[in-house]
């Protein structure tokens, strides 16, 4: 029987509104049958010590058939496994046992483009011009007098043009790698195709989907050219007119899968769409469309109270507005890993420091300490909390890989001019010495660095004060403290200190200033690094229990 004033049990089908779902970059994970690469095998063995940490779902990156030119989003077979990372039996076999132990594994969808290996790139590779094989894909004539010049000046993400051109002349479009060529969303084949491979995934038992560039699915069908030119890696301030990102087609689609998942109760997908301007990345979160968009402009904001609140607040409240709870992340395999963006100065570019920065300019210490206090601040907040592989250990970039050991696309495609982000995809350290630091028994596809071992498991589990038991720590706190309340109170606490209410009474404060400030008044639950004297020191947050909210 339920009351009036009862609140809504949270139901088992939202379980993602407040979930923490942790993020493993398979190939750099563990190692299962010691060829230096993560491997299903390797995350299976690895599943208990991911339940003890205490998240709720794993989001596990593209496990596919793939000949790896962009770490595996170059799929040349949906429905399979990449032989490297094991075989299906063993992808079914681990969702059903991660399932027994609660957690809920989410697959990456990359529907933006397949792999030129793809059986549907070598068909159109073998079709002709105006062909059904290359309906599939975006397949133009050249400009220029023979052809010779790509159809529009449109730029790959990774650098250079986003045009190839095949041995027949015509030109076909990749937003990424030479080897990712971009699919046709007007395609009915493929959307059935996608329909399908949604069924799939979700029969054996996946809980739903992170969908890659999501924000790319649909092409400006008479392909205009770009106004500006588009330089690597960076993120398009105004979508509104884009001839490929963000484009209002590209929801169509997203309702036809919304429809899909649907049926599978409890299922969920999250989109990475890198898209500025939160009116338009709130329309995302309609309730027919995604239930989750990464919100990257909090993992982009810089270590400054003022931009840190704002990220949030509008996130939030974009969020909010669709019924939608915003998600949070700090770092991914895409990203400068956290603990060294904040050991650099804050309007320093991180990603082209990596290739040739002043080295002095990192200051480590400061930076993991900041990541500790960041940690707690996104925890504390109410939505939910993406985590990437290792951040739990505290680990860096890995910012000195030497320039031939190099994988990222990105490096070659920029003309050098990126490194990359191989640094955040280097092997987990798991035990102090031997071997790949416990990664597996022979060696790691990514060398480890010297000392990589200190920030292993075996070095911090146990141990107070290390950043593997602060989020141990946190992560139980936040599930004991779990509640159906979906609210965040600011609180005035002066211009450098973030600071919030939640309903359940708990208060968060992150002190983003340079001097000590006064912790407000209840029972400390958590902090980032050692309070001395009553105080918070610069960089530390701190979980305190206050009354709960009266409502
Ligand atoms: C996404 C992935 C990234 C990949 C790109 C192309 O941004 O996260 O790793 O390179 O899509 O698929
Ligand atoms: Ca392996």
């Amino acid at each position: 029987m339920t009351s009036r004033h009862d609140r809504p049990t949270p139901s088992a089908f939202s379980w993602w509104r407040n979930a923490v779902v942790y993020q493993v970059y398979l190939r750099s994970f563990a190692d299962g049958n010691a060829d230096g690469i993560g491997d299903i095998t390797g995350l299976r063995s690895r599943l208990e010590y991911l339940r003890d940490l205490g998240v709720d779902a794993l989001w596990v990156n593209p496990w596919y058939v793939s000949p790896l030119n962009d770490g595996g989003y170059d799929v040349a077979d949906y429905r399979q496994i990449n032989p490297e990372f094991g075989t299906l039996d063993d992808a079914v076999a681990l969702m059903a046992e991660a399932n027994e132990m609660g957690l809920r594994v989410l697959a990456d969808l990359v529907p933006n483009h397949t792999s030129s290996e793809h059986r549907w790139f070598q068909e159109a590779l073998a079709g002709s011009p105006g062909s059904e094989a290359r309906a599939r894909y975006h397949f133009r004539p050249g400009r220029g007098v023979d052809g010779s010049g790509p159809p529009t000046n449109w730029t790959s993400v990774f650098g250079g043009s986003a045009w190839s051109r095949v041995p027949d002349g015509e030109w076909y479009l990749h937003l990424f790698d030479r080897t990712q060529p971009d699919l046709n969303w007007d395609n009915a084949e493929v959307r059935a195709e996608f329909r399908d491979i949604l069924r799939f995934w979700l029969d054996l038992g996946a809980a739903g989907f992170r969908v890659d560039v999501a924000h790319g699915l649909a092409k400006d069908p008479t392909y205009p050219d770009l106004e500006r030119a588009e330089t690597p890696l960076t993120i398009v301030e105004d979508t509104a007119a884009h001839p490929f990102w963000d484009r209002p087609a590209l929801h169509d689609v997203v309702r036809e899968w919304r429809e899909i998942l649907d049926e599978y109760p409890g299922s969920v997908m999250v989109a990475e769409a890198w898209v500025a301007d939160w009116n338009r990345l709130a329309a995302y979160l309609k309730p027919d469309e995604y239930h989750q968009v990464f919100n990257f402009h909090f993992l982009q904001s810089p270590w400054e109270a003022t931009r840190i609140r704002e990220s949030i607040s509008v996130g939030f409240n974009a969020a909010r507005a669709q019924g939608a709870l915003p998600t949070w992340v700090l770092s991914n395999h895409d990203v400068v890993r956290h603990p060294t963006r904040y050991g650099l100065p804050q309007d320093l570019d991180a990603r082209a420091w990596l290739l040739d920065g002043d080295r002095d300019l990192l200051d480590s210490d400061l930076g993991l300490k900041r990541a500790r206090a960041a940690i707690l601040l996104m925890l504390g907040l109410p939505g939910s909390a993406y985590l990437y592989q290792g951040e739990e250990l505290g680990l860096p970039e890995v910012h000195d890989l030497p320039l031939d050991v190099l994988d990222d696309p990105v490096w070659e495609k920029s003309g050098h001019t990126l490194k990359g982000r191989d640094g955040s995809r280097v092997p987990i350290p798991w035990t102090r010495d031997g071997d790949s630091f416990g990664f597996g028994a022979d060696g790691s596809w990514l060398p480890q660095p010297e000392g990589w071992g200190s920030f292993s498991h075996q070095a911090q589990a146990g141990i107070e004060g290390t950043t593997l038991e602060l989020y141990r720590t946190a992560l139980r706190i936040r599930r004991e403290l779990r509640s159906d309340d979906e609210s965040l109170e600011w609180l005035d606490l002066g211009p450098d200190v973030v600071g919030f209410r939640r309903g359940s009474g708990m208060l968060v404060m992150v002190n983003l200033g340079r001097e000590p400030v006064e912790i407000l008044e209840g029972e400390p639950l958590i902090f980032s690094d050692d309070v001395p004297d009553g105080l918070l020191p610069a960089d530390t947050a701190i979980w305190i229990a206050g009354p709960p909210n009266s409502r």
